[in-house]
């Protein structure tokens, strides 16, 4: 924003404003760690996402997913990385507060190459080391580590690399340039979180975890059923008692890490199921994953803004005990979260005084605002941050 001249009325008004931000820091549940993916370049027609698409002032954080590692270093992913890397960094010439991060790993990583990487003290140095100078000569504040899932054996050799990478990015500070910021991410499920992740003692070490609150339910199992609920509800069975929102969150909590450095993860897609009988409510059999969208293509995951499209002509539930939607039509089910779910869970989050939320991803979102009316882009991440600027 421009600094001009201004009256001295403005002035003291300005100064008010700013007096009352100082008399409100607890309150504010302020960080939304967004994450891109550049795999989005290559979805057909309006589905290809490029950072340029991003607003600069829709998220504090942007973290683009993922990069390699080879011969024990941080290395690019995609051909043209570099190029999106610097389209991505260059929103921060018209948001200079925005803060970009890169993460590592990803589903498609390997845990077991990230394994070797971490068990092995040369390679984790060679690894720690590889990282400052990447980040800074690509224009990124930090490193996010999306290892999914380690092992329980990999446990001690996760913390140990996230606390040798805090160590290294304090060491390189010296040198006269602002922390290196560091995140992870870390699945909402309780039997992946207990086996791979001391979260309590990587909290010490990172700026904040982003706990990724969805993919609960999937076409893995049997009935439908929605993937990111807030809440269990009534009539969810015991053994899905762990599998909701607030479970994970007061888990993680329990567990020892700060409210001040989690992060609650909000899904801008949602998990489809393809319906087996006349059925169609919560827990209606299915005989497998949802058909894909047409710009994703992935059986049993839409995008917000497919969900958008399939929502012409579909029926829309909302689960009240859960506080999240479902919508079917013809033999099509899919639990999704849209602008009134992402509410309630950011007050949910402003409740357990949460540092914010993350989203995944901002390529899911309806990021040209053509599909779900409007004309509003990112209508899904900009309802989470007006929520969470709300008083
Ligand atoms: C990532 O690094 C490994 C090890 O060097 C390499 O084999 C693989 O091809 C890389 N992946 C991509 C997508 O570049």
């Amino acid at each position: 924003m421009p600094v001009s001249a201004a009256p001295s009325t403005g002035l003291r008004a300005a100064h008010a404003g700013l007096l009352v931000l100082l008399l409100l820091p607890s309150c504010a549940a302020s960080t939304l760690a967004c994450y891109y993916t550049s795999w989005s370049q290559y979805r057909q027609g309006a589905g290809s996402c490029f950072p340029d698409a991003i607003d600069p002032f829709l998220c504090t954080h942007i973290i683009y997913s993922f990069a390699n590692i080879s011969n024990n270093e941080i290395d690019t992913w995609e051909w043209n990385d570099v190029t999106l890397y610097d389209t991505l960094n260059t929103l921060k010439n018209r948001n200079p507060a925005l803060k970009t991060l890169l993460s590592v790993g990803g589903w498609n990583f390997g845990s077991q190459r990230f394994s070797r990487v971490a068990s092995n003290s040369q390679h984790r140095r060679t690894f720690v080391r590889s990282v400052p100078p990447f980040l800074r000569a690509h224009g990124f504040d930090g490193l996010d580590l999306a290892w999914l899932y380690p092992g329980h054996r990999d446990k001690r050799h996760l913390t140990t690399l996230v606390k040798e990478m805090r160590a290294e990015f304090a060491r390189e500070a010296r040198q006269g340039s602002e922390q290196l910021l560091l995140s992870a991410a870390v699945p909402a499920g309780k039997v992946a979180l207990d086996r791979g992740y001391d979260v309590a003692r990587l909290a010490q070490h990172l700026d904040f975890i982003s706990l990724m609150t969805y993919d609960f339910h999937g076409a893995w199992r049997q009935g439908t059923g929605h993937h990111s609920p807030l809440f269990r509800g009534p009539g969810v069975a015991s053994a899905d008692r762990f599998s909701n929102a607030d479970y994970a969150v007061g888990y993680m909590l329990r567990l020892g890490v700060p409210a001040k450095k989690l992060l609650m993860g909000i899904p801008a897609f949602g998990r489809s199921f393809t319906l087996a009988s006349s059925e169609t409510g919560v827990g209606a059999p299915s005989s497998g994953p949802g058909t894909p969208g047409r710009f994703t293509q992935e059986e049993g995951t839409l995008a917000y803004y497919e969900i958008c499209d399939f929502l012409r002509g579909a029926t829309v539930h909302r689960l009240p005990g859960q506080q999240v939607p479902y919508a079917t039509k013809g033999n099509q089910w899919v639990g999704y979260d849209d602008q009134e779910s992402v509410e309630a869970k950011v007050r949910y989050l402003r409740s357990r005084e949460l540092a914010g939320a993350m989203v995944w991803a901002l390529d899911l979102d309806d990021f040209r605002g053509t599909f779900c009316g409007q004309n509003l882009h990112f209508p899904l991440t900009s309802a989470i941050r007006d929520a969470l600027a709300a008083a």
